[in-house]
C-alpha cells in the first residue's frame, strides 16, 4: 500500500516537473522568436513581398538588385522567386531550365526549403521554373493553400536578416501566398502613362489579406521607379503617387538606366555588371533605407 501510495506520488511529481519544463521551454521560444541581435539571440527574417501585378514595373529588377545591394551589405538575403517566369533565378545566375528542385517542387511537392535553396555570389536564390505556372492551378485543392510559402518559409526564416519575394504579375494564388509569408510590400510603379492603373486592386487586394489572411502584413514602401526627371510626366506621375500613397513613398527613386536593363542578360545583379552606375547607387541607397527604416522599428 505504502509502496503504491510513493509510486502515485513519484508519477505526480514527474508530471509537475515536465510541466514546468515545458513551460520555460516554452517561454524560451517566445523570448529567442521576438528578441534580436543584441542580445546573441535568434531573430527572424523581414519578409518583403515585391508586389504590383502590373508587368514591367521593375518588380524583378528591385528583388535582384535589393537582394545583392543588402548581401553587400553584409545582411543574409534569401531571394525567392515566385513568378514561373524564373527572371529573378536569371538575374541571380540560374538558368530556369537548370536541373535541382525549385518553388514548384517547394508549393506542391511538400520540398524542404533545404532541398530548394542554393548558394549564388549574390545571396541564397530559391528559384523558379516555368513550372511554378501549373502551382497557379494546382493549389486550389490543396488544403491550407494560403499558407504554403509562410509554413515553408518560417523553418529557415532564424537563418536570414531579409527574404525578398518576387510576385507574379497578377493577383493570383502565387502572390497571396507571398503576401500571406510576408511582413511588409514593396510596391514598385513605374512613372509611366498608366501607373496608377490597378494600384487600387493591388491596394484591396492587400487589405483583404490584412483583415482575413495576415494581419501582420504592412506596407514597406511605394518604390518609384523607370523615374526621367527630363520629363514632365515622370514628375507629374511621381507627385499623383506621393498624393495616393501618402508617407509611404521611399525617398530613393530608381531612374531609367540602361545599365539596369543589360544586367540581367549577363546573369549578374548591377552592382557586379556596373558597380559605378546610377542604377547599382540607387539600390544600394534603397537598401540602405530600408536597413535604416527597420532598426528605427526595432527600437
Ligand atoms: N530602372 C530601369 N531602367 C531601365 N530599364 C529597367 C529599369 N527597371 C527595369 N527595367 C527593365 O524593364 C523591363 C521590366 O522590368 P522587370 O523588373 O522585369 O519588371 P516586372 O518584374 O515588374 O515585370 C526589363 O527589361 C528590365 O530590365
Ligand atoms: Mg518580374
Amino acid at each position: 500500500m505504502q509502496c503504491s501510495m510513493w509510486n502515485i506520488a513519484s508519477f505526480m511529481l514527474l508530471g509537475l516537473f515536465r510541466t514546468c519544463y515545458d513551460f520555460i521551454v516554452a517561454l524560451w521560444n517566445i523570448k529567442c522568436y521576438n528578441s534580436d541581435y543584441s542580445g546573441g539571440e535568434v531573430i527572424m527574417a523581414k519578409i518583403i513581398a515585391v508586389a504590383n501585378q502590373k508587368g514591367g514595373v521593375g518588380k524583378t529588377t528591385t528583388c535582384v538588385n535589393l537582394a545583392a545591394a543588402l548581401h553587400i551589405s553584409k545582411k543574409r538575403v534569401l531571394l525567392v522567386d515566385m513568378d514561373p517566369q524564373g527572371h529573378s533565378s536569371i538575374g541571380f545566375g540560374v538558368n530556369k531550365h537548370s536541373e535541382g528542385k525549385t518553388a514548384y517542387d517547394l508549393i506542391i511537392n511538400s520540398a524542404s526549403p533545404n532541398e530548394v535553396i542554393r548558394k549564388t555570389p549574390y545571396g541564397d536564390l530559391l528559384p523558379a521554373s516555368t513550372s511554378l505556372a501549373a502551382a497557379e492551378v494546382e493549389l486550389v485543392s490543396v488544403n491550407n493553400r494560403h499558407y504554403i510559402l509562410r509554413d515553408a518559409l518560417l523553418s529557415v526564416a532564424d537563418r536570414y536578416d531579409y527574404i525578398i519575394i518576387d510576385c507574379p504579375p497578377s493577383l493570383g494564388m502565387l502572390t497571396i501566398n507571398s503576401l500571406c509569408a510576408a511582413n511588409s510590400v514593396i510596391v514598385p510603379v513605374d512613372c509611366g502613362f498608366y501607373a496608377l492603373e490597378g494600384l487600387s486592386a493591388l491596394t484591396t487586394t492587400m487589405s483583404t489579406i490584412k483583415k482575413g489572411l495576415n494581419p501582420e502584413l504592412d506596407i514597406e514602401g511605394v518604390l518609384l521607379t523607370m523615374f526621367d526627371s527630363r520629363t514632365n510626366l515622370s514628375v507629374q506621375i511621381a507627385q499623383e503617387i506621393k498624393r495616393f500613397f501618402p508617407k509611404k513613398v521611399f525617398s530613393v527613386t530608381i531612374p531609367r538606366n540602361v545599365r539596369l536593363a543589360e544586367a540581367p542578360s549577363h546573369g549578374k545583379p548591377i552592382m557586379e555588371y556596373d558597380k559605378h552606375s546610377r542604377g547599382a547607387e540607387c539600390y544600394m541607397r534603397l537598401a540602405a533605407e530600408i536597413c535604416d527604416n527597420n532598426s528605427k522599428e526595432a527600437l
